[in-house]
C-alpha cells in the first residue's frame, strides 16, 4: 500500500515505518493516524513480519498531536468522533512487539504514541515531554498515566505542569527509555534489537509481551498466576522443544512458530 505520511519497508522479519511529515515535524494528523493504523494492520497480518520499528526524523519523532487540525473543533465533534480513541487502543491491542527509536522532540501524542510502544530507544538528541498545559488541554493518548507509571507521580506531574522537557540521560535515569545511544546508531541499534527479537519464537515472544504488559493491569499475585499458566502452556509448542534442545546440542534454535 502506498502512504503519504509513512515510509515503510520490510527487511528479513523486521517491519520499519518512518512517521514523514517533516513540513509539521511529524505532527499526528487523522491521515498519519489513519495510516499508521493500516500499517500495523498490515504487519499483524503478514506472517513474515516479526517484530516492528517506529522511528521520526532526526529532528521529530513526532511533535505531538496536530494542533492546527484540533484548534477549531467542539467539545461535540471530538466526542463523536472519540479523537484518538480508535487509533490507541489499536495500538494497545497490537500482539507483535514494536521498538519506537525516537529522535528529537516526542512531544506530547509523540511522547505518548512512543510510551504505546513496547520500549523505546533514544538518542542522545531525544526531547520528551506533555506539553499539553501549555494549549490550555491535557494528553489525550495515555500520557497522564503511562508516564506516571514510567517515570512516578513527580516526575510526572513536573512534566505535565510544568511543560517541561527531559532530555535522554534524564529519560534513561526515570526508566522512561531503555537505552540511549549516538544519534547515528539508532536505527542501527533499534534494527539489531528488532532482528533478536525476530529470531526468537513468535509464539514465545506473543507471551512475553502479554505478561510484561499484564504487570500494568493487574495485582502481582494474578500476574504471577497468569505467567505460570503461560510459561507452562510453552511446553505445549515445539519451539519450546527445539530451543530446549538446542541448548543440549549446543547450537542455535531455529524456532518455526509451531
Ligand atoms: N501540530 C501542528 N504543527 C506543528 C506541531 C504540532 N504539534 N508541532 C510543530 N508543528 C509545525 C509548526 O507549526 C511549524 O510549521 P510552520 O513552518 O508551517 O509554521 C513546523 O512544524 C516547525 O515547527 P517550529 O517552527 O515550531 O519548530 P521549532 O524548532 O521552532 O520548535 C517545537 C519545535 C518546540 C517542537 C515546536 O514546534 C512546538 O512546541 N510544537 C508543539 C508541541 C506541542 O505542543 N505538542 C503537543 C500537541 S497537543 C497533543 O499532542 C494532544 C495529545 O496529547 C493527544
Amino acid at each position: 500500500m502506498a502512504y503519504e505520511t509513512l515510509i515503510v519497508e520490510t527487511t528479513d522479519a523486521v517491519t520499519l515505518i518512518r512517521l514523514n511529515r517533516p513540513e509539521a515535524l511529524n505532527a499526528l494528523n487523522s491521515q498519519l493516524l489513519s495510516e499508521l493504523t493500516a500499517a500495523l494492520d498490515a504487519a499483524e497480518a503478514d506472517d513474515g513480519v516479526r517484530c516492528l520499528v517506529l522511528t521520526g526524523s532526526d529532528r521529530a519523532f513526532a511533535a505531538g498531536a496536530d494542533i492546527k487540525e484540533m484548534a477549531d473543533k467542539t467539545y461535540a465533534q471530538m466526542f463523536a468522533a472519540d479523537f484518538f480513541g480508535a487509533f490507541a487502543r489499536r495500538m494497545e491491542q497490537f500482539r507483535k512487539p514494536v521498538i519506537a527509536a525516537v529522535g528529537g522532540y516526542a512531544l506530547g501524542g509523540g511522547c505518548e504514541l512512543a510510551m504505546l510502544c513496547d520500549f523505546i530507544i533514544a538518542a542522545e538528541t531525544a526531547k520528551f515531554g506533555q506539553p499539553e498545559i501549555n494549549l490550555g488541554v491535557a494528553p489525550g493518548i495515555g500520557g497522564t498515566q503511562r508516564l506516571t507509571r514510567f517515570v512516578g507521580k513527580s516526575k510526572a506531574m513536573d512534566m505535565i505542569l510544568t511543560a517541561r522537557m527531559m532530555d535522554a540521560a534524564e529519560a534513561e535515569r526515570s526508566g522512561l527509555v531503555s537505552r540511549v545511544v549516538a544519534p547515528d546508531k539508532l536505527i542501527e541499534e533499534a534494527m539489531a534489537a528488532a532482528a533478536k527479537i525476530a529470531g526468537q519464537s513468535p509464539l514465545a515472544v506473543m507471551m512475553n509481551k502479554e505478561l510484561v504488559e499484564a504487570a500494568y493491569e493487574t495485582t502481582l499475585s494474578t500476574g504471577v498466576a497468569l505467567e505460570r499458566r503461560l510459561f507452562h502452556s510453552l511446553f505445549a509448542f515445539d519451539d519450546q522443544k527445539e530451543g530446549m534442545a538446542a541448548f543440549v546440542e549446543k547450537r542455535k534454535p531455529t524456532f518455526k512458530g509451531s
